[in-house]
């Protein structure tokens, strides 16, 4: 039955001077970092690995709840074969010499996307990965992979289409609650702050249904130099920020 999964909203803040619940971030801009040192895109992409590791620990430290990243989203798949290569190969590295690590500092892992496009093997990875920190309670680290918000909503109907189908569901009951528990997210709150380094003002398919009052910060820093410095603007600019959900001031 997928409709029963609880929808959690993301924290009211109110006058927005607590640390954001939910982060998510759009990771761009290796490819011109790399062409920026004369270097292949493959070497941007390893330094976006590192900037991967910075911000984790940088939001875990600051009692981050919940870190959502976008490393491959659907339309990547329509990169050269040899750049989605190195991504994958990337990918499985991290898992291979990240994940113990992860689960001693007691992050949970969890993947979003449409994973079976990565093959037999890498899916076995990854959901090894979830498995071993399903029971972590520290940070969870959710990582979008040929991930596509559009896709992702299809889903959700296709999901919804079927419950009512074999009779668990009314299409009188298909409400924002029922649609939500359907996502791939389910029961992850939604994000507070969706952040896109490398000057681009575009949210390019990403929790295109859960960004839906997520305050927005864009930064002109290319992915591969984002650290704690930069983790803490984003921060600051959150706190900074009043969030309404709709409401009138003061109301
Ligand atoms: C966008 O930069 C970045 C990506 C498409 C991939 C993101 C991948 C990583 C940060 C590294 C791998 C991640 C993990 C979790 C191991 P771009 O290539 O579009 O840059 P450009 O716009 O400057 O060309």
């Amino acid at each position: 039955m997928p409709v029963a999964a609880p929808v959690l909203r993301p924290a009211q803040t109110g006058g927005g001077s607590s640390v954001p619940v939910h982060v998510a971030i759009i990771m761009d801009g290796n490819g011109r970092w790399a062409a920026a040192r004369g270097l292949p895109r493959v070497a941007g992409h390893r330094a976006g690995a590192e900037a991967v590791t910075r911000t984790l620990r940088a939001a875990a430290r600051r009692g981050v709840g919940y870190l959502t990243l976008y490393a491959f989203s659907s339309e990547n798949w329509r990169r050269t074969p040899e750049e989605v290569t190195d991504l994958t190969s990337l990918l499985r590295y991290y898992l291979r010499h990240k994940v113990a690590e992860l689960h001693r500092e007691n992050v949970r892992i969890r993947f979003i996307g449409d994973l079976e496009r990565f093959g037999r093997d890498l899916v076995d990875e990854l959901r090894r990965a979830e498995h071993l920190t399903a029971a972590n309670t520290g940070l969870t680290l959710q990582l979008a992979l040929s991930y596509g918000g559009r896709g992702e909503l299809a889903l959700a109907a296709r999901r919804l289409a079927e419950a009512v189908a074999r009779g668990d569901l009314c299409a009188d009951q298909i409400d924002e609650e029922a649609l939500s528990g359907c996502l791939l997210t389910a029961g992850v709150p939604d994000p507070d702050v969706i952040v896109r380094t490398s000057g681009e003002h575009r949210l390019s398919n990403f929790l295109l249904w859960q960004g839906a009052y997520a305050e927005l910060v864009f930064t002109d820093v290319l992915w591969p130099d984002f650290d704690e410095a930069q983790f803490e603007v984003v921060l600051r600019i959150y706190a900074g920020r009043e969030r309404r959900f709709g409401a009138r001031p003061g109301g």
